[in-house]
C-alpha cells in the first residue's frame, strides 16, 4: 500500500493517507519526547524497534481476542492500520506504583497494586494530560457510557494477556496507558504499545527497561529496549 500525504504528526509517530480512505500508514520516527514535548531527542533505530515491537504486541493481543487497528507490516519503520475515529481518552492500568501515582498520592514506588487500578487522562498536552473521569467523558461528549465501559473492559483483557506474557520472560509489567477508537460503531485498540507507553521492570533487578531511562536520564534507552524485544522472542534484524 503506497503512503499519500501526510495528515498528521505527532511526537514520534506520523499518519499517512493511502488510496484506501478506511486505511492509513503509521510511521514511527526516532523522535523521543517526554514531559509533553519538553525533552526531546532523537534515538537512533528507535523508529524500527517500536514499530516491530508495537506489532508483535498487537498479533498477540489479536489472537487473544482484542481487536486492534494493526493490520501489518509495510517496512522496518511502517505499519498499515485502519483508519480509527479516535477518542481523547487514555486508558491507564497499573499493576505497580509508578510515575504520577506516586507523585500525586504520595505513595511509594513499587507497590503491588491489588487489584490493579484503572484511571482515565484527558489527551492534551498544553493541559499536561489531566486525570479524568466517565462523568466527565460523557458530559463533554468524548464518549459514551457504554464506549467507555468496552474500554475499560479491553484495557483490563490487555493486562491479563501481558502481564502474563511479560512475566514468563521474565519482566514485571508495571503499567501501560492504550488509547481506542471507533471504527463502524465498534470500539478498537488504536495508536501503538511500546515500551515508550508502558513501565516494565526486570523482574529480579527490578532494572527499568522502558521511557523512564530516557525520562530519568538513564541511558541505554534503545539497547534496553531491544533486549525487552528480544527476550519476548521479537526479531529486530
Ligand atoms: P503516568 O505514571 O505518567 O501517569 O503514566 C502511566 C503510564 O502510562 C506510563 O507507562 C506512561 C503511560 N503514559 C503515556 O505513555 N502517555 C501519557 O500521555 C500518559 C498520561 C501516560
Ligand atoms: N504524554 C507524555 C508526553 O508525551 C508522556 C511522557 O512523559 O512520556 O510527554
Amino acid at each position: 500500500m503506497e503512503k499519500r500525504e501526510e495528515l498528521y504528526a505527532g511526537k514520534a509517530k506520523s499518519v499517512y493517507r493511502t488510496d484506501d480512505p478506511d486505511r492509513f500508514v503509521m510511521v514511527f520516527r526516532d523522535d523521543t519526547s517526554a514531559f509533553d514535548g519538553e525533552k526531546k531527542e532523537q534515538l537512533n533505530r528507535k523508529g524500527m524497534v517500536n514499530n516491530k515491537f508495537n506489532a508483535f504486541i498487537m498479533n498477540k493481543l489479536e489472537q487473544a481476542g482484542v481487536p486492534t487497528h494493526f493490520e501489518g507490516l509495510l517496512s522496518d519503520t511502517d505499519s498499515l492500520v485502519k483508519k480509527l475515529d479516535m477518542i481523547p481518552v487514555e486508558c491507564v492500568v497499573r499493576n505497580v506504583s509508578a510515575g504520577s501515582l506516586c507523585r500525586r498520592l504520595g505513595v511509594e514506588e513499587g507497590q503491588d497494586l491489588n487489584p490493579p487500578t484503572y484511571e482515565l487522562f484527558l489527551k492534551n498536552d498544553a493541559l499536561h494530560d489531566p486525570m479524568v473521569n466517565e462523568s466527565l467523558a460523557v458530559t463533554f461528549g468524548w464518549a459514551k457510557e457504554d464506549e467507555l465501559a468496552r474500554m475499560k473492559e479491553l484495557t483490563y483483557k490487555v493486562n491479563s494477556v501481558l502481564k502474563t506474557l511479560f512475566e514468563e520472560a521474565g519482566m514485571l509489567l508495571v503499567d501501560y496507558k492504550l488509547e481506542f477508537g471507533r471504527s463502524n460503531d465498534t470500539i478498537v485498540l488504536g495508536d501503538e504499545f511500546s515500551p515508550d507507553g508502558c513501565r516494565i521492570w526486570d523482574m529480579e533487578t527490578r532494572k527499568k527497561m522502558d521511557k523512564d531511562r530516557f525520562r530519568q536520564g538513564l541511558g541505554e534507552v534503545i539497547e534496553t529496549y531491544e533486549e525487552v524485544g528480544r527476550r519476548l522472542g521479537i526479531n529486530f534484524d
